[in-house]
């Protein structure tokens, strides 16, 4: 992309010339990781190619465990979480092959139900497979998800799922045990419409006894993506992307070949970048249904969003007459079809150049609001009162 490629560059940690990040927590070199240098105050332009949804991916390869034979997963990102996922399969026995963004995965020959500590903690998503190693095996140990920098991130949901599909579940020393002879198909209402418990409870219920019914389920792409491809493995499952998801169980999946859908945070986060650079850019492949609540947030603000083609986007700067970059709007960050809670922080750093006050509420996570000092650094004015930030 014009304009991009050659002004956003990687550069050595501690570079001469970079300071480190002050963000109140770790700062050590060490900690630091790669450092990125942007030279801003430049317009961008061109297209921008989406892939694959990484949260549909990481489900999609926990439930590869559901079937005793060969899954190919298209459109897989080549990201570390994706290979740190591999990682984790690897150990429990699952050939894993990524070459190209095709995943090969082979769980034909699980030889354990115990996945590694160091890997597990670095990755909550890791902790949803649970769900299928259980229907699987009968058996599964995972550690609880390492603490998150987002909040406490708790597991109360997947656990109290599972032990309703008649898991016995106990948690020592940081590991959840869960055992079941056969999971029982069951009625299970979710406290909260939680993206992961409703995955794991998805894939347990697949070779389950008998009918589960998940009331107030997540309704996110990512969710009915896992829907699909466990339906492609041949699990039976109504209401996908409702907030009432039905799964007959049967006895056994079959291997299959499945593409994740677009990645509707990164289309987000790049339409961003055009809004704040006040570029004429396109991102896609996207499912512009799947932003829908990100595209009115921008519009409200007077950017101008279209659908060009079934698949892509554009966005185009706002014309303000008062040569502002955007006008403010409150947001608030909720379960899907709402504004997504991933898209948070990118847009609070448009909102913090728009004309007029907003605030942004984080009704989601109660912790994630880590880039506002980082913000008011760079000359934002941005207060934060329990979870709602307040943007002038
Ligand atoms: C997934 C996404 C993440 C996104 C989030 C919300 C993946 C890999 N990650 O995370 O990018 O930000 O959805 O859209 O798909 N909660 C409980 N008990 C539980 C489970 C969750 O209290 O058992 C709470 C969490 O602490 C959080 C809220 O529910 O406050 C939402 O979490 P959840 O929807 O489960 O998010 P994840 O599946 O972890």
């Amino acid at each position: 992309m014009k304009g991009f490629d050659n002004r956003v560059s990687g550069a050595d940690p501690l570079e001469p010339g970079l300071t480190p990040p002050q963000t109140g927590m770790a700062t050590a070199p060490e900690m630091m990781g790669p450092v990125l240098k942007i030279i801003g105050k430049q317009t961008l332009s061109g297209h921008i190619p989406i892939g694959g949804a990484k949260n549909s991916a990481l489900a999609l390869m926990a439930g590869a465990i559901l079937a005793p034979e060969a899954c190919r997963i298209h459109n897989v990102p080549r990201l570390l979480d994706i290979e740190r996922m591999g990682q984790i399969l690897a150990t429990l026995g699952v050939k894993v092959s990524h070459v190209g963004n095709t995943l090969d995965l082979d769980a034909s020959s699980l030889k354990t139900s115990q996945a590694p500590y160091e890997l597990v903690s670095q990755l909550r998503a890791s902790f949803f497979i649970i769900g299928p190693l259980l229907a699987r095996l009968g058996v599964a140990r995972v550690p609880l998800p390492g603490g998150c920098a987002i909040g406490s991130r708790p597991v109360d949901l997947h656990v109290r799922g599972l032990q309703a599909l008649g898991a016995t579940v106990q948690i020592e020393h940081g590991v959840v045990h869960a055992y079941a002879r056969k999971l029982l198909g069951t009625r299970i209402y979710l406290d909260y419409p939680s993206v992961g418990a409703t995955e794991t409870l998805m894939m347990a219920a697949t070779l389950a006894d008998g009918e589960t019914v998940i009331e107030n389920a997540a309704q996110e792409p990512e969710v009915a993506d896992l829907a699909r491809f466990c339906q492609a493995m041949g699990a039976r499952i109504r209401g996908i992307g409702t907030n009432t998801v039905v799964v007959v169980g049967v006895p056994r999946l079959h291997g299959t070949e499945y593409t994740v859908i677009p990645d509707r945070i990164e289309a987000s986060t790049y339409l961003i970048a055009g809004a704040i650079t006040r570029s004429h850019l396109t991102v896609g492949p996207v499912i512009p249904d799947h932003l829908r609540a990100v595209i009115a947030k921008l519009q409200a603000m007077g950017l101008r969003v279209e659908e060009e083609g079934p698949n892509r986007l554009r966005i185009a700067p706002a014309q303000l007459s008062s040569g502002w970059l955007c006008q403010a709007t409150d947001i608030q960050t909720l379960p899907y079809p709402g504004f997504p809670t991933d898209v948070q922080a990118p847009i609070m750093a448009l909102a913090a150049l728009s004309e007029g006050s907003c605030t942004i509420e984080e009704t989601v996570f109660e912790n994630r609001m880590h880039h506002i000092p980082e913000l008011n650094r760079m000359g934002a004015d941005i207060r934060l009162k329990n979870r709602v930030a307040l943007i002038r």
